[in-house]
């Protein structure tokens, strides 16, 4: 019998439950245009007796499904058959531990990790559901895929599709919304860019007509293939620690493919009886794009079953309508106020004894210069993680002694005009690039030293500075 066979996609809604094959591409369900997941026959397929079973991989690591820091879980993910795989050497990421960070905060020792996500080819946590979405668009035959980006989906796609040497690349980004480094990739691998007028919100709007239109394969996290290939992030931090559960999981909230993928992949490992209980989950909003921790804080929004009080998000939307209110954050990779995957996050919510919160401009930044100088460089959405961390701490939802993983999305160098503006000494640079989104003090500003052409000027900084 076929892998394929032993999958399917299922409508998330338990009072819907209508079912699509395998390689049904349409990613909605077409009884209540509701979610889909991809489901297994576990009981017909070869599982794991336990998650140790995974360090075999590590002995045939020439095989590059078994270096892959994705598919080497691919019995978790048994969609698709090995030939069928494209892999760009995604998921080679470490779990470090940030003591730096952890002892400011009040937390003990050895407590505090951050999964570095910047690893990866294209520079974010994308690729590792890239890599299973494109796996999914070669079973399938697709010659196009499409996306809708604020800049890494479609860095990840661009990448992706250059890999198969086969498809081509289509993605969508806001104008003037997406950062240089991330459009750079878009270009540079050749992906066809189209700048719609309009935000994020629009552009997934606007791509999910296209994609329906035209038949071109879509690698937007509404694609329940890529959230799959995401399962794996909380795979390698099981693996990094020793295959003990942590108590939290703190991630940034854009549109909720990470959240949701996380408490599918956890909500799987109970059922298949390979961890004995779940992490809490906590997601953090940028304060200027905060539908999640409105929706969830202030509205009630709950799972309840999966029979989510649709009203409320309708309500919500056209009040954002209404006042006419885009997302506005510094953080430009969750500038999103339409969360696709919001019902799929609520369930994680659910499962996971979640929490949402929400973070300033000011926070983020301050928070990303924290890792910068701990170590590792990330962008600012990425640095929502942390700084929510730091509020969950301050009202003593995290214990100092809670082993916590925050999420680093992506790379520094993705964007990094904010953060030259952040240390960079020119107090007009600052106004502009920060200054109009109510970032008043750079508190962890490492401050570049000007100086003469001038041998004698330039040992003496060093002695003041140094
Ligand atoms: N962090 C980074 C660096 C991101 O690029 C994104 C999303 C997120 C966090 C949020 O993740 O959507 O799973 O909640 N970026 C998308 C993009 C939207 O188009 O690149 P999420």
């Amino acid at each position: 019998m076929s892998v394929t066979e032993l999958v399917y996609q299922k409508c998330i809604r338990p009072d819907c439950g209508h079912t699509l094959s395998h390689d049904d591409t349409s990613f909605a369900c077409p009884k209540c245009n509701g979610l889909m997941d991809v489901l297994y026959d576990w009981d017909r397929l070869p599982v794991p007796k336990s998650l140790k079973e995974f360090e075999k991989a590590w002995q045939t690591r020439s095989n590059p499904l078994d270096f892959s820091g994705v598919w080497r879980f691919r019995k978790l993910l048994p969609f698709v058959p090995d030939e069928k795989i494209l892999t760009i050497g995604e998921g080679q990421t470490l779990l470090q531990k940030a003591d730096f960070i952890g002892k400011r905060i009040g937390m003990d020792a050895g407590s505090l990790f951050l999964q570095y996500e910047g690893m990866n080819p294209s520079g974010s946590f994308k690729d590792n559901g890239m890599t299973a979405a494109f796996s999914h668009a070669r079973m399938t035959g697709a010659r196009r895929a499409a996306c809708a980006s604020t800049g890494n989906t479609s860095a990840s796609l661009a990448i992706y599709c250059s890999a198969t040497s086969q498809m081509k690349g289509i993605v969508f980004v806001g104008s003037g919304k997406i950062s240089y480094g991330k459009l750079a990739q878009a270009l540079d691998h050749g992906a066809l860019t189209i700048q719609i007028e309009g935000d994020f919100d629009d552009a997934m709007h606007q791509v999910q007509q296209m994609a329906k239109r035209l038949g071109v394969y879509l690698v937007n996290s509404i694609n329940p293939f890529r959230l799959e290939g995401q399962k794996t992030i909380m795979f390698r931090v099981l693996e990094s620690l020793n295959w003990e559960v942590p108590d939290w999981i703190v991630v940034p909230g854009g549109n909720l493919g990470n959240s949701s993928a996380f408490g599918k992949a956890f909500l799987e490992l109970k059922a298949l009886g390979l961890v004995n209980r779940l992490p809490r989950l906590a997601i953090i909003n940028a304060a200027g794009a905060d539908t999640c921790f409105q929706l969830f804080n202030h509205d009630g929004l709950r799972w309840q079953g999966g029979c989510w009080d649709k009203t409320i998000v309708d309500r919500y939307y056209r009040q954002l309508d209404e006042s006419k209110r885009r997302a506005d954050t510094l953080a430009s990779a969750i500038e999103i106020n339409r969360p696709v995957n919001l019902p799929k996050a609520l369930r994680a919510l659910d499962a996971m004894d979640g929490v949402v919160r929400q973070t300033t401009d000011q926070e983020i930044l301050d928070a990303k210069a924290m890792v910068g100088a701990g170590g590792l460089g990330c962008e600012p959405a990425s640095a929502a993680s942390v700084a929510g961390l730091i509020q969950l701490r301050q009202e003593g939802v995290i214990a100092p002694s809670d082993r916590v993983v925050c999420i680093l999305t992506a790379h520094q160098m993705k964007d990094s005009a904010a953060t030259v503006a952040y240390h960079g000494s020119d107090p007009k640079t600052f106004e502009e690039v920060l200054g109009v989104r109510g970032v008043r003090r750079a508190n962890f500003a490492n401050r570049p030293v000007q100086v003469s052409n001038d041998l004698e000027a330039i040992v003496r900084s060093i002695e003041i500075y140094s």
